[in-house]
């Protein structure tokens, strides 16, 4: 019987990618999301793409009821936890929002799979739990200190995990350090579509290329990098669905403790150098200023993927141009759901 995944999060930016991903792998998933920064709209893209039916949940990850009745409904085999909160720079002014869903979210969701006999999880962290490493290539053994709330929850969820896994060893663990996906699908049909503003930096400049913002601010041009802009590691986001089902595989096949693992281009960019490749994609000026760094940031952070590549036989696939063409695709198609 094909195993069906349980992707919480799922009408979301990473989880669709994944979805689609686990479709394209042969697997059968369902989404459990409260869209609260997504849309239900999504469904009839998400079952287009994949070719199959998606069995869409509307539920809060933290409600422990609605969590027993997904897993009674259906056979569920394995979890993709994407769902959370991701915005660096809110998560300093809501602390609590952020501990609650975050963490919350992630010891109801594990009481649940326990109750339920499901014991393979593969967990969207991500890279902020590094800090301000200063390291141009950081590996998955740095030291783990968040200068962000975002970052601080990731590393308590970790941590949780990490000491599930210890006290039962039927649990099988992949927690996977996603630096910053990046691009929409190849195919035009999805992508990047926050409610409100965009606060992540490609959707900001496919909106601003496409005239529905003014110019890009560009948060502090005085960081310790050669541009004075952050230096980041964009990957495009099939690569990362790519490495989540390549994790989830892994997981299932061997039991050799906790997997951490960084999924990363291995290659930084300054957001300037971002700014030039969008405007190579689009074919049009981007205007810009210079605004003040946001609480949270850190001047670069980059993957050393050499355990995804080791481990996982994964490495990113697509450039920062493949990034830029996806995401100016997704925007000329309307960049929303
Ligand atoms: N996009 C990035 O830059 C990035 C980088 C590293 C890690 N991550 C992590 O990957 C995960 C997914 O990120 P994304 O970019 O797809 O974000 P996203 O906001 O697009 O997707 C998250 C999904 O979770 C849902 N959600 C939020 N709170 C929920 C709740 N209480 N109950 C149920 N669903 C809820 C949202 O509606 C949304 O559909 C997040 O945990 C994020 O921290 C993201």
């Amino acid at each position: 019987m094909t195993e069906r995944v349980l992707v919480t999060g799922g009408a979301g930016f990473v989880g669709a990618h994944v979805v689609v991903e686990l479709a394209r792998n042969g697997y059968k998933p369902v989404v459990l999301d409260d869209f609260s920064n997504s849309t239900p709209a999504i469904r009839s893209r998400l079952e287009a793409v994949a070719g199959m039916p998606i069995p869409v949940i509307s539920s809060d990850i933290r409600d422990v009821t609605a969590l027993r009745t997904a897993f009674h409904d259906y056979p569920i085999a394995s979890v993709i936890h994407c769902a959370g909160l991701k915005k660096v720079a809110e998560s300093q002014s809501r602390p609590l929002g952020y501990y609650d869903i975050n963490v919350g979210g992630a010891l109801a969701l594990a009481q649940v799979m326990g109750e339920a006999g499901v014991a393979t999880l593969v967990f969207s962290s991500a890279a902020s739990v590094y800090g301000a490493s200063g390291m141009t290539s950081v590996d998955e053994d740095a030291p783990a200190q968040p200068v962000s709330v975002h970052g601080r929850t990731k590393l308590v969820v970790e941590n949780f995990l990490r000491d599930l896994a210890q006290a039962n060893v039927n649990w099988r663990i992949a927690i996977v350090r996603g630096f910053n996906p990046s691009g929409a699908h190849s195919s035009g049909m999805m992508g990047e579509a926050p409610r409100g503003p965009a606060t992540h930096l490609l959707p900001q400049l496919a909106r601003v290329a496409a005239g529905e913002a003014n110019e890009l601010v560009v948060c502090g041009d005085d960081w310790d990098t050669p541009d004075g802009t952050c230096v980041r590691d964009y990957v495009h986001v099939q690569d990362v669905a790519d490495a989540f089902v390549r994790a989830l595989r892994h997981i299932a096949k061997r039991q050799d403790g906790t997997l951490t693992v960084n999924v990363g281009s291995g290659r930084g960019h300054s957001v300037l150098e971002v700014i030039a490749a969008f405007e190579r994609a689009c074919g049009r000026a981007i205007p810009r200023v210079i605004g003040p760094r946001r609480s949270g940031d850190v001047a670069r952070s980059c993957a050393n993927p050499a355990r995804a590549a080791a481990v996982l036989e994964w490495r990113a696939s697509r450039d920062l141009d493949a990034i830029c063409a996806d995401a100016w695709r997704w925007q000329k198609n309307g960049g929303r759901y």
